[in-house]
């Protein structure tokens, strides 16, 4: 693979190939006092046409630490602003010499389109619904850390998944790991034929959880339901909100997680979101930086002679 534009067509020991390369990168494992700059004299460009705290931040932090001069184009600071199309952006990148690419967008396809037209590998940090790999990958090393494997686990994943690229890549990686996938959500945020996808679709959080090793709680995407409809946070919660009775329901020793960034007090409360125990929602952040870290490296491999994906 020259790019990872999605979770899609990877095979699953591709998958398990890259949670193998970031297991390296995680603190305090990796050797702090020895750096290894291995993208040292590369350049890496992080485009982000949509906002973002964890994905900006790590992707970059994760090329600092790999010693790759790492530059950041804001869409809302550039000339996308002045109508510049989206192609004639890739190939301004392009004509700079990136060596790798990193874009988050709010269409869905426009990193698939701008990975065919340059000349460096492009990663997929978000486009729109589609996918968001690196998510997917960091939140399947979290769940192997913490549950031991990802095989077999019942994931329950719940929340406005007709919006969320961080469902349908979670959907391709957990189903081709062989976990036991479910999803919850009112109909109204429901895919239609998501069971096409592997996994069972609930609209009774409560009967979703039960025996589940693992709650995944997405975000409800508001900025994405224009025209649509848009429940009320008060009635979300009570039907759709993870709180600790309800958490009661999973296994004793359940995993919560969730991408970020949170709606406290309407799909997550706070007391279940911050348990010491149970969430994993600060790990999930360090597991990105690693993931990253092996993303860039692996993905940056041919270029710099080195043998690429397994
Ligand atoms: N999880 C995630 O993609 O967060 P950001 O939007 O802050 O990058």
């Amino acid at each position: 693979h020259r790019h990872l534009t999605g979770i899609e067509g990877l095979q699953p020991h591709e998958i398990m190939f890259l949670l193998d390369e970031a297991e390296r990168w995680i603190m305090p494992n990796a050797e702090h006092a020895a750096p290894d700059k291995r993208l040292a004299g590369l350049t890496q460009i992080n485009a982000f046409f949509e906002n973002s705290t964890r994905t900006l931040l790590s992707f970059e932090i994760a090329g600092k630490r790999l010693g790759a001069d790492v530059v950041n184009m804001h869409a809302a600071q550039s000339s996308v602003k002045k109508g510049e199309t989206l192609i004639d952006t890739a190939m301004t990148l392009n004509a700079m010499r990136a060596d790798v690419i990193v874009i988050r967008h709010m269409s869905s396809g426009a990193v698939r389109l701008i990975a065919d037209k340059v000349d460096c590998p492009v990663l997929n940090a978000g486009d729109g619904r589609h996918e968001h790999p690196t998510q997917a990958l960091l939140d399947a090393l979290t769940i192997r850390r913490r549950r031991g494997a990802i095989a077999h686990q019942r994931v329950v994943i719940c929340g406005d998944l007709l919006h969320s690229r961080v469902a349908r890549s979670n959907i391709l990686a957990l189903t081709a790991l062989a976990a036991e996938v479910r999803v919850c959500a009112p109909t109204t945020l429901m895919p239609p034929a998501i069971e096409r996808m592997g996994v069972t679709a609930f609209t009774d959080f409560d009967a979703a959880l039960e025996g589940a090793d693992v709650v995944m709680m997405l975000r409800l995407q508001t900025e994405r339901m224009s025209g649509g409809y848009v429940p009320s946070p008060r009635e979300y919660r009570l039907r759709y909100g993870l709180t600790p009775e309800r958490l009661a329901r999973a296994k004793p020793d359940a995993l919560v997680m969730h991408p970020g960034p949170m709606n406290r007090g309407i799909e997550i409360d706070s007391s279940v979101a911050d348990h010491a125990e149970r969430s994993a929602i600060t790990e999930q952040v360090a597991m990105g930086v690693a993931v990253r870290m092996a993303c860039l490296d692996v993905l940056t491999r041919r270029a710099r002679g080195v043998e690429g994906w397994a």
